[in-house]
C-alpha cells in the first residue's frame, strides 16, 4: 500500500502542495518518499528513503520549480527501500515520470522484453516498466496519450497511477485497476490521489475512479474515460464532509474496522506474490528433517492453522511453537536439519527474533514471513516474503492475519506439489479456489457487518466467553477469543472441541454463550454432538456456519453465515471474519477504543 498524489494548478508552486498531501498519505506507507515537478520543458525529481520529513529535512522536498507535479509515499512490494527504488520512476529520456500504487503481476516479463529493446532499468521496481513501455509506444509514433493508452492495456496486476510527461507538460494521466484513486475539482487546480485525506485541505469535492477507467486532469478541467472502449465516462463529483481524521479511517470510526474492511483487498495482494520466493520456501521445507513454526499471539494462530495445511496437503509435520517457549521446547532438537518458519506481521517481535537468532546459531535454515519491508526478520532470514498487506494500525491483527493464512496456505500447496503428495487435478483445484477466497471474504463482511453489531448488542454483558472448533478451525477458535478478550476484554476460554470433557466443560452453566466454529467438513457430526453437549447444560449457542445449514441454525440460539464453497483447509481465512466484527463490536458496546487496547502495543519488541 503506498500513497500516490498529483496536482496540476495555474500558477501555483505544485512541490509544496505535493509535499503537504504526501504527509497526509504517510500512513498508507513511509519508507521512502519522492516528488517529480515539470519546469521549462524539463522533469525534476527529488527522491529518497526514509520518512518525509527526514527526507525533506535533506533534500528540501519544496523547491522543485513547476506548477504540475506527482509524488509518492511508499510501502515498497518490489525492490528494497533506497533512493533509487523510490518512485517516480522515469523512462531512458526522462521525458516520462510515473508514481505507482500496486504490483504489476507481469513486470518480469516486460522488463525482459523492453531490455531486448535497448531500454535500460535503474531500479528494482515493477513500476520502471510503466515509463519504459510508455517510451517504447511513442518511439513507434503514437502521441503520448495514446503511447499511455496501449501501454496501460500490456499491464496486469492491480494500480493506481499518475503519470506526468514533458510531452503534455500541462497534463497528468491517471489510471485505476484494483488500487483506490480519486480526482480532487479544485479552484484553478485539479488533483489526483490515493485517498481522501490527501485532498481535504484542498478541495471537498471529489470524483472516485471506477477500475478500468483513465483520467486526464489539467489545471481547469479532466476528462475520465473507460480504458477497454476509450468512451467518456460522466459522472458527478461528490461533496465530502470528513475531517482529516475521519479520512484516515476512510469514514470507519477505527482502523480496526477499515482494516477488516479492507480484508478482500489485502487477500488479492496475496495472492499476487512473487513465485520466486514462494518456491525457495517451499524447497527448503520440503528438504528440511524438522520443520518448525514459530510465532507469537495471532502469528501463531495463523501457524497453528498452517500446521493443519501442511499436514493435509503436504505430509509434513509442521510443529507450531509459540515463539517464547520456543527455545525451552524444541532448543535442544534444532539443527542443521532443521527449518524455522517465523511469522510476525511486524518482524520486530522480541521473542520470534529470539527464537530465530537461536536457530540460527544451531545452523538451522530461517524462513520468514512478515509485512515490514526491512524490519529485522527479513535481514535475519535466509529467505523471506513479504505479505502485502499494508500498515495496520489497530493494536489487534485482523488483515495481516488472515493475509498470513492465505500465504502459508500457498506454500503448502507448493510443498505438496513439490513432493507429488496432490493429483495435478486436486492442485488445480485447490489453487482455483484460492483464488475465490478474496471474492468470499468481501462476501462475508457484507452478511456479517449488521449482525455482528446485533449479537454484540444483546451478549455485551456476558462476563465469559467460551469458543470451541475442530480440526484446523481450533486455530479459528483461538484467534476469535484472542480478538475478544484484548479489545473487549471478555475473559474467555478456547480449546479444541474434543477436549470439552477433559475439564473445560465443567464451567458451563445455564447462559454462558459458546462460539461454535461450524464448517461443512468431517469434523461437522462431531461439532454437533458437542453442541448438544453444551446445550444440554444450558449454554447459549453462537454458531458460525456455511450460508444454509438450516441444521445447526435450528441449535443455535443464533448464528454468523459465511460465503460457502471454502474446502476445510482454507476455511479460517472465512470463519475468522464474523469473530473478528464480534469482537469489535463488543468493544464499540463497551464503549471501548478497539484500536488501542489497554496494556497492549502493536509490536512487542521486549521479551
Ligand atoms: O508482529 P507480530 O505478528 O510478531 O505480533 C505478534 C503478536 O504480538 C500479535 O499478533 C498480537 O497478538 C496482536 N495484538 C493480536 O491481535
Amino acid at each position: 500500500m503506498c500513497g500516490i498524489f498529483g496536482c496540476a494548478t495555474s500558477g501555483s508552486k505544485a512541490a509544496e502542495i505535493i509535499h503537504g498531501a504526501l504527509k497526509r498519505l504517510e500512513y498508507r506507507g513511509y519508507d521512502s518518499v519522492g516528488e517529480a515537478t515539470i519546469f521549462e520543458g524539463k522533469i525534476y525529481i527529488k527522491k529518497d528513503q526514509g520518512k518525509i520529513d527526514d527526507v525533506h529535512s535533506l533534500l528540501n522536498l519544496d523547491d522543485l520549480p513547476g506548477s504540475l507535479g506527482i509524488g509518492h509515499t511508499r510501502w515498497a512490494t518490489h525492490g528494497a527501500p533506497s533512493k533509487i527504488n523510490a518512485h517516480p520512476h522515469t523512462d531512458c529520456g526522462e521525458k516520462i515520470a510515473v508514481v505507482h500504487n500496486g504490483i504489476i503481476d507481469n513486470f518480469d516479463e516486460l522488463k525482459a522484453e523492453l531490455e531486448n529493446l535497448g531500454h535500460t532499468f535503474k531500479s528494482k521496481t515493477d513500476t520502471e516498466v510503466i515509463p519504459h513501455l510508455i517510451e517504447e509506444n511513442l518511439r513507434h509514433g503514437l502521441p503520448f496519450i495514446e503511447a499511455v493508452k496501449e501501454a496501460l492495456k500490456r499491464l496486469d496486476g492491480s494500480y493506481a497511477l499518475a503519470i506526468i510527461s514533458t510531452l503534455e507538460p500541462d497534463k497528468i494521466i491517471c489510471a485505476r485497476k484494483e488500487s483506490p484513486l480519486i480526482i480532487g475539482i479544485g479552484e484553478e487546480a485539479m488533483y489526483c490521489a490515493s485517498d481522501i485525506p490527501a485532498l481535504l485541505p484542498l478541495t471537498n469535492k471529489i470524483i472516485s475512479l471506477d477500475d478500468g477507467e483513465v483520467a486526464v486532469i489539467w489545471s481547469r478541467g479532466y476528462e475520465i474515460r473507460r480504458l477497454n472502449d476509450w468512451a467518456i465516462v460522466a459522472r458527478e463529483p461528490e461533496i465530502i464532509t470528513w475531517t482529516v481524521e475521519m479520512a484516515e479511517k476512510q469514514g470507519y470510526p477505527h482502523f480496526m474496522l477499515k482494516e477488516i474492511h479492507e480484508q478482500p483487498l489485502a487477500l488479492r495482494n496475496t495472492l499476487r506474490l512473487q513465485d520466486l520466493y514462494l518456491d525457495l520456501i517451499a524447497t527448503f521445507l520440503d528438504r528440511a528433517k524438522n520443520v518448525f513454526l514459530v510465532a507469537c499471539g495471532s502469528s501463531y494462530n495463523a501457524c497453528l492453522a498452517a500446521s493443519y495445511m501442511f499436514s493435509k496437503l503436504a505430509c509434513i509435520s509442521a510443529y507450531p511453537v509459540v515463539a517464547s517457549e520456543f527455545i525451552e521446547q524444541f532448543g535442544s532438537a534444532v539443527n542443521i536439519d532443521s527449518a524455522v518458519l517465523a511469522v510476525s506481521q511486524s518482524g520486530e517481535t522480541a521473542d520470534t527474533l529470539m527464537s530465530v537468532d537461536y536457530a540460527r546459531n544451531r545452523a538451522a535454515t530461517i524462513l520468514g514471513l512478515t509485512n515490514v519491508v526491512g524490519s529485522t526478520l527479513t535481514r535475519v532470514s535466509r529467505v523471506y516474503i513479504l505479505q502485502q498487506s499494508g500498515p495496520e494500525i489497530g493494536v489487534a491483527a485482523t488483515k495481516t492475519f488472515t493475509a498470513q493464512l492465505l500465504v502459508l496456505a500457498q506454500i503448502a500447496l507448493r510443498v505438496a506439489k513439490l513432493r507429488g503428495k496432490l493429483s495435478s487435478q486436486e492442485i488445480k483445484g485447490l489453487e482455483k479456489e484460492l483464488k475465490s477466497i478474496p471474492d468470499i471474504v468481501e462476501k462475508t463482511i457484507k452478511m456479517n457487518v449488521e449482525k455482528a453489531s446485533q449479537i454484540a448488542k444483546k451478549y455485551r454483558d456476558s462476563r465469559f466467553f467460551v469458543f470451541v472448533g475442530r480440526g484446523i478451525n481450533t486455530a479459528t477458535a483461538l484467534e476469535g477469543r484472542l480478538k475478544l478478550l484484548e479489545i473487549a476484554y471478555v475473559p474467555s476460554l478456547a480449546f479444541p472441541a474434543g477436549e470439552s470433557k477433559h475439564g473445560p466443560i465443567s464451567l458451563i452453566e445455564p447462559g454462558v454463550p459458546v462460539i461454535f466454529i461450524c464448517p461443512r467438513d468431517k469434523t461437522r457430526k462431531a461439532i454437533i454432538g458437542n453442541i448438544m453437549e453444551m446445550k444440554a447444560r444450558g449454554a447459549s449457542i453462537i454458531s458460525v456456519i456455511e450460508e444454509g445449514d438450516e441444521e445447526i441454525k435450528r441449535l443455535s440460539d443464533d448464528y454468523f453465515e459465511v460465503g460457502r464453497t471454502v474446502s476445510e483447509i482454507f476455511s479460517p481465512i472465512v470463519f475468522i471474519i464474523p469473530l473478528q466484527l464480534f469482537a469489535y463490536y463488543m468493544a464499540v458496546e463497551k464503549g471501548l477504543d478497539p484500536d488501542k487496547p489497554r496494556n497492549l502495543a502493536k509490536s512487542v519488541t521486549v521479551k
